[in-house]
């Protein structure tokens, strides 16, 4: 575990911030006296979070497979901002639901390239920052789908499977250093991702996308508000990996207790938690 800090008072950065988990971490970092430096590709999103804070505020419009582009926000939020980074939380994602046999190229690389290289862009672009200021916390967010493995979530699995491996590494890096590096395993959160998923075929079969867009709204367990406390709390406390909600604390026992087998639970469980 690093050392604990307070984040309150120091500047927070958030990718994909238009939405779900980066808006509410926006909101919540904002209202404990952070300056927030917000983007997303969503322009019209990423300015409502803004509007809906009365804190120091800066957006912008940022694809974040944009290597350049993420140097020259990190640039941006430098010149603009009057206390040191605290947080930067590389949150942007994006999921395709479709099986390997079937799946369209475009949209599996659509997925990787978005999760895995965005977050890849945000740490190299603010790594040297927190480094040159010898303090700071860079967070990335995985899923608990970085922790296992399942159907039609191949492209997603991979990526964020990359994601913890990338953040992990950095984080044995980073041993004995002022600056932390740290995985973030949500589980089910009621968001807009699947909503906003290229999505072909579910798990079922499926291929309705709204029904499975209403499914996901019943089974998500936790808020976005709610995530956004925990990864407050767990940066706050310098965990090293932080997991979000009680889907995704047994998920990540039952890897422990099945590494290999977990997917058999899982099929037995899921027509419970379904009805
Ligand atoms: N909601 C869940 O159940 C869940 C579970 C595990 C992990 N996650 C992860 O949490 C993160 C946030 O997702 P969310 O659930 O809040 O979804 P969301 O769709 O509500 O928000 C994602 C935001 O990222 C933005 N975005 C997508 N692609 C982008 C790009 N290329 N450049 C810039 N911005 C981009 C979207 O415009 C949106 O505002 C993602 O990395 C997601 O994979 C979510």
């Amino acid at each position: 575990m690093a050392a604990p800090t307070s984040l309150s008072g120091r500047t927070a950065v958030i990718t994909g911030a238009g939405s779900g988990i980066g808006r509410a971490l926006a909101l919540r970092l904002a209202a404990h006296g952070c300056p927030v430096a917000l983007c997303d590709w969503d322009e019209e999103g990423v300015r409502d979070t803004a509007a809906a804070i009365s804190g120091p505020v800066l957006t912008q419009k940022l694809d974040v497979r944009d290597r350049q582009g993420q140097m020259a926000f990190a640039a941006e939020v430098r010149e603009w901002a009057s206390a040191p980074i605290g947080l930067v939380v590389n949150n942007a994602g994006v999921t395709t639901s479709q099986t390997v046999l079937d799946a369209s190229p475009e949209d599996d690389e659509w997925c990787f390239d978005v999760n895995f290289h965005g977050v890849v862009h945000g740490t190299r672009a603010w790594l040297p920052v927190l480094h040159e200021q010898g303090s700071g916390t860079i967070a990335n967010v995985s899923s608990v789908f970085g922790l296992l493995a399942f159907p039609t979530q191949s492209a997603y699995c991979a990526s964020k499977f990359a994601v913890r491996g990338f953040t992990e590494a950095l984080r044995h890096e980073l041993r004995g250093s002022p600056v932390n590096a740290v995985a973030i395993h949500p589980g089910g959160i009621r968001t807009n991702i699947v909503d906003n998923a290229r999505f072909h075929v579910d798990d079922q079969g499926g291929t309705d996308h709204a029904a499975m867009s209403r499914d996901f709204q019943k089974l998500a367990r936790t808020s976005p508000e709610k995530a956004a406390e925990t990864i407050h709390r767990g940066v706050e406390k310098g965990k090293d990996r932080i997991l979000i909600g009680p889907d995704a604390a047994f998920l990540s026992l039952l890897t422990r207790v099945a590494p290999v087998r977990y997917y058999d639970v899982i099929d037995k469980l899921s027509p419970l938690i379904r009805r």
